[in-house]
């Protein structure tokens, strides 16, 4: 009885069976998808800690933008990918407008507009991905035109952002300004970590900011509220027969702190520690408990390993303490006068590692990293 596939997606990058508190970024970008070209949201950048959703929100705008008919063309923003990306966008060209062409009897798309389908289909490896994008906005707007039809526009999703391929940013940035400023029909959505990002976006290190990057939208995800969570949870179980002890649900909701992939971690162990039809709170507990270890696997040791010694020692300093720490004990605990401590936690706020809690106090931002690092990093 009750042999179905677990429902949750504890995966990275995973689109979750129900997508906890993102509402309004949907529905924003879906807007700015109608409100045509130069609306801002169309031009987005999100950032958050790992494992808060960013590359499943990208999911969500190419779904959204699917439904309305757009092109969807996604890449990861590591070297090379804005020749990837002029790759794709021909092969959209090469065998949809070819199909086009034979249903567009009597139009002799080879004709339109002088633009020169031969040419196009014939691969000229000097083209540029502007180049290929203007060729295929024009080819686009024909065929639109012809068809009566409203316009159909091309989303670009980039996920992983990173200041080392801030050369190739800067072009991509200036190919798709070009684009906008001539009305094209396009959306451009990036996703990365802070640290990787605020980097591209900084002008007060002496290095120049990525404007197109600092014009973007930005999406700043965070935790989502405990009522998201609770749906989040509930309803992948709903339709198949299984009930919850009242107080598990409260406790399942507690133990996710409001962080997405917490959600999936301890849906899926809570699932697989079910008894029978019944979700108990001895189901949630054993859950929990391989959700906390498998989250500090794949969120807390990717996101220290990013940090120097220093903003590590940090926060270890800071894990002695069972709420927000006082600054002045963190550089005593370090050794370090008061000055030093705050270029660290101006680093960390940066990282999105910790926050401001009351002045002269800070917090972590990721839920259990405090648990994690007494238990990796403090020794007693
Ligand atoms: N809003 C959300 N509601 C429910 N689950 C989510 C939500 N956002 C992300 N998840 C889940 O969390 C995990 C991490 O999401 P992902 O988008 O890969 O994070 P990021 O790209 O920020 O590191 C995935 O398993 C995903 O299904
Ligand atoms: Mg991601």
């Amino acid at each position: 009885m009750n042999r179905v596939p677990n429902p949750f997606k504890a995966t990275l990058g995973a689109s979750p069976p129900f997508l906890a508190g993102r509402e309004q970024e949907v529905a924003d970008f879906t807007d700015a998808l109608f409100d045509g070209p130069g609306a801002h949201e169309r031009i987005s950048l999100i950032t958050g800690p790992r494992g808060v959703g960013k590359t499943v929100l990208l999911n969500a705008f190419q779904d959204a933008a699917r439904a309305e008919s757009w092109w969807v063309v996604s890449e990861t923003a590591t070297s090379g990918f804005t020749q990837r990306l002029q790759d794709a966008v021909y092969r959209i060209i090469h065998t949809h407008f070819r199909t086009h062409e034979k249903r567009l009897t009597g139009l002799s798309i080879a004709s339109l507009g002088g633009v020169q389908f031969a040419e196009a289909e014939s691969y000229r490896p000097e083209m540029t991905l502007r180049d290929v994008l203007s060729e295929f906005f024009t080819l686009q707007e024909h065929i639109d035109s012809l068809v009566g039809q409203p316009p159909v526009g091309l989303l670009i999703t980039l996920d992983e952002l990173h200041f080392n391929r801030k050369d190739e940013l800067i072009d991509f940035g200036a190919t798709i300004q070009h684009l906008v400023r001539e009305n094209r029909e396009i959306a451009v959505t990036m996703a990365g970590i802070p640290q990787s990002v605020k980097p591209l976006l900084a002008s007060d290190s002496g290095q120049n900011p990525v404007t197109f990057l600092r014009r973007a939208n930005k999406i700043e995800l965070g935790l989502v509220p405990d009522s998201a969570v609770r749906t989040a949870l509930l309803s992948p179980l709903a339709d198949l027969g299984f009930e919850w002890e009242q107080a598990a649900v409260d406790l399942a909701v507690e133990m996710c702190g409001g962080y997405p992939f917490m959600i999936q971690l301890v849906g899926q162990y809570l699932f697989r520690a079910r008894e029978g039809s019944k979700i108990t709170v001895a189901s949630v507990e054993a859950g929990a408990d391989r959700a906390r270890k498998r989250l500090g696997e794949l969120v807390h040791e990717p996101s220290l390993a990013d940090l120097s010694a220093q903003d590590r020692a940090f926060l270890a300093a800071m894990a002695h303490d069972d709420g927000a720490s006082k600054m002045a004990d963190i550089a005593q605990r370090l050794g370090v006068d008061p000055q030093y401590a705050g270029t660290y936690r101006r680093r960390l706020i940066d990282a999105e590692m910790i926050t401001t809690a009351g002045y002269g106090y800070v917090d972590f931002s990721l839920p259990y990293m405090r648990e994690y690092l007494r238990q990796h990093y403090l020794s007693n």
